[in-house]
């Protein structure tokens, strides 16, 4: 009998597409071409459907949770969206603890895809709040969790992946990969896949600047930053403002017809930046989410 694909089989291979208008002058001029990394293509809409199926696939393979097991996960949006859908493909319960002034789209997401949602007072602390709920969750033995900021095959889903699909994609001619930093699973997993493959390769991160809150991404306090994370992996940080990357994120869908989410317009205004500093240069920044995620708070009016 033919073998067809499941839906966890569509996951990666995203699509990476070159900027035609917004690099102006910092761009063809300069010999410089910049590429967005279309994560946004995944089923579940995010580049967290690889960090979440690496973990849960990874888990089960080591016996530590198998098919009706509870899985517990603090997580901002992309990651518990991406979790519920492979929770349902797999099998599992799916508990999220998220703060209560994330996006309506999101929840309504995680519990399309059958997921349990908690929802923590923002006041109270935000994601770390949120973080050591689930810890002591797990403690009293409701369920097990996955904790992406700690989780190795977080990282790996993107040396095994993504990084060997921009090498690919690029015949090897990339010269700085940029991405927004949440968990940092992106930038650790592809970073270390890229330099393993050319050592002068330049790995770019972008945080919110001071006082800015773009979903998703976090410039963490050191008693809160992710286990997984090693600055040494990142050669240089890009701080973002917010106003700055909402109108980003118009122009991005306006003027290139890309609709993706406020961290991935950083991302690209970290990639313009190095741009106007380098020549025949090949940026790629990734594209983490779709705008459609966005649209409740208004950002694209
Ligand atoms: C919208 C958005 N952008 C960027 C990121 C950062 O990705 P990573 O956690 O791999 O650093 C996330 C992570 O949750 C996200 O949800």
């Amino acid at each position: 009998m033919k073998k067809y694909m499941t839906i966890q089989d569509t996951i990666g291979a995203t699509p990476l597409v070159s900027l035609q208008r917004i690099p102006g002058d910092v761009g063809q001029k300069r010999g410089n071409v910049i590429l967005a990394k279309l994560e946004g293509n995944n089923p579940a809409g995010s580049v967290k459907d690889r960090a979440a199926s690496a973990m849960i696939r990874h888990a089960e393979e080591r016996g530590e949770i198998k098919p009706g097991d509870t899985l517990i996960e603090a997580t901002s949006g992309n990651t518990g969206i991406a979790l519920a859908m492979t929770a349902a493909i797999r099998g599992y319960k799916m508990v999220l603890i998220m703060p209560d002034n994330l996006s309506v789209e999101r929840r309504a997401s995680m519990t399309a895809y059958g997921a349990e949602l908690i929802l923590t007072p923002a006041s109270q602390g935000g994601m770390e709040y949120a973080r050591d709920l689930a810890a002591s969750m797990q403690a009293e033995g409701k369920g097990k969790v996955l904790d992406q900021f700690a989780n190795e095959d977080n990282v790996r889903a993107h040396i095994e992946t993504t990084g060997p699909e921009l090498w690919q994609q690029t015949d090897g001619q990339i010269t700085h990969f940029v991405s927004a930093m949440g968990t940092t699973g992106t930038i650790m997993g592809v970073g270390s896949y890229l330099r393993s493959r050319n050592e002068n390769i330049q790995i770019v991160g972008a945080q919110p600047a001071e006082g800015s809150q773009i979903p998703g991404i976090r410039k963490w306090p050191e008693a809160y930053q992710p286990r997984i994370y090693q600055p040494s992996k990142v050669d240089s940080f890009e701080l973002i403002a917010q106003a700055d990357a909402e109108q980003m994120a118009r122009r991005l869908a306006a003027e290139e017809g890309i609709f993706g989410g406020i961290s991935s317009a950083g991302a690209l205004i970290a990639a313009l930046r190095v741009a106007a500093r380098v020549e025949n240069a090949t940026i790629v920044f990734i594209v983490c989410d779709r705008g459609d995620r966005y649209l409740s708070t208004g950002v694209f009016n």
